[in-house]
């Protein structure tokens, strides 16, 4: 038995992605850029038993069936088929963050399973292919592999669709957790209907790829009102693109919305606060380090606050989650 532990962190973006264009090699339509952060890690260990005649996951130490771990097989198949060995494993995981809640627990998840299952099976990858291999599994994830701030090269085919580092200033997230529970749509599935269906797609897809551009210049320059006006704009137009969805889908809640306009307020005040949401009810305001605090306690009415920033990526960790 070979058996390897990986510890991984969600992201947020700042350039949001929304839509595959090849859903088998998970492709993105466009690229995007985000945060991974030092909060909410998932640790995974992976086992490979040769006795085993089907894949076992557990998560928070209960046993996954059905979709859960039909979406791990599949990525070990993947692992299987690059490491030219069909055993099957035993994967057990922990996650830091209420999974679904909007805070892509799929992306520390599939980066911290992509690491531990490569090791686990024997596989020697760098960065580069690592960010390819979690990318699989879910496309958020192709980014939680790299540490502090990453660019998702959205690529023409699965050698060129990577994430890489990129500098940038640091920079703080408070996380505004308006409603903890699982969303109600699917990424996957809503990014599906929004391709399919939203008249706005097209546009959301090239002014993505010019939103990313922009981001890129602005973080080099370390201009934070610049990253933070980008990030905030383009928060919204993913919201608005799925909400042009048939049928709509819209993920905002009215608190939501009151943090939104809580970060203007503060900006009118002379604070830096911009927001961002994923798909969930869930707001994060970026801000300075200097000014977390005081943002932190400006939206603390609107749900439960914490103050987040750059993280590592993924690494392997030499303790191993115990059995059940
Ligand atoms: O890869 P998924 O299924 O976790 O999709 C992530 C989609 C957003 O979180 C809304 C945007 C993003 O770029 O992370």
């Amino acid at each position: 038995m070979t058996r390897a532990t990986a510890r991984a962190h969600p992201n947020i973006a700042l350039v949001k992605y929304w839509g595959k264009r090849d859903e088998a090699q998970m492709l993105p339509a466009a690229g995007s850029m985000s945060m991974t952060l030092d909060a909410f890690a998932t640790t995974t260990t992976v086992e490979v038993d040769g006795t085993l005649t089907e894949d076992a996951f557990s998560l928070g130490g209960a046993e996954q069936t059905g979709v859960a771990l039909d979406r791990t097989t599949r990525f070990l198949d993947v692992v299987r088929s690059l490491a030219g060995d069909g055993r099957r494993a035993r994967v057990r995981s922990h996650n830091e963050a209420p999974t679904a809640a909007g805070l892509a627990s799929s992306a520390s998840g599939f980066a911290a399973l992509a690491l531990a299952a490569a090791a686990a099976y024997g596989l020697d990858l760098d960065e580069r292919a690592l960010s390819r291999l979690a990318r699989r599994g879910s496309g958020s994830a192709t980014r939680s592999v790299i540490p502090g701030y990453a660019v998702w090269h959205a690529g023409t085919d699965d050698a060129s669709s990577y994430a890489e580092g990129i500098e940038a200033p640091d920079l703080r997230l408070v996380i505004v957790t308006v409603d903890g529970s699982p969303k109600s749509v699917s990424s996957r599935r809503a990014m599906r209907l929004t391709a399919a269906t939203s008249p706005f797609y097209e546009a959301w897809v090239s002014s993505t790829e010019q939103s990313l551009t922009e981001m890129v210049r602005a973080c080099a320059d370390g201009d934070v009102p610049r990253i933070g006006a980008l990030t905030e704009s383009h928060a919204l137009r993913m919201h608005a693109v799925i909400a042009t969805s048939t049928p709509p889908v819209r993920y905002l809640a009215p608190r939501s919305i009151e943090v939104f306009d809580a970060a203007v307020r503060l900006r009118e005040a002379g604070v830096t606060a911009w927001a961002t949401a994923d798909a969930g009810p869930n707001v994060c305001v970026l801000t300075t380090p200097a000014e977390a605090e005081a943002v932190a306690a400006a939206v603390a009415e609107h749900g439960e606050v914490r103050i987040v920033g750059p993280g590592p990526g993924a690494h392997l960790l030499a303790e191993h989650l115990p059995e059940p």
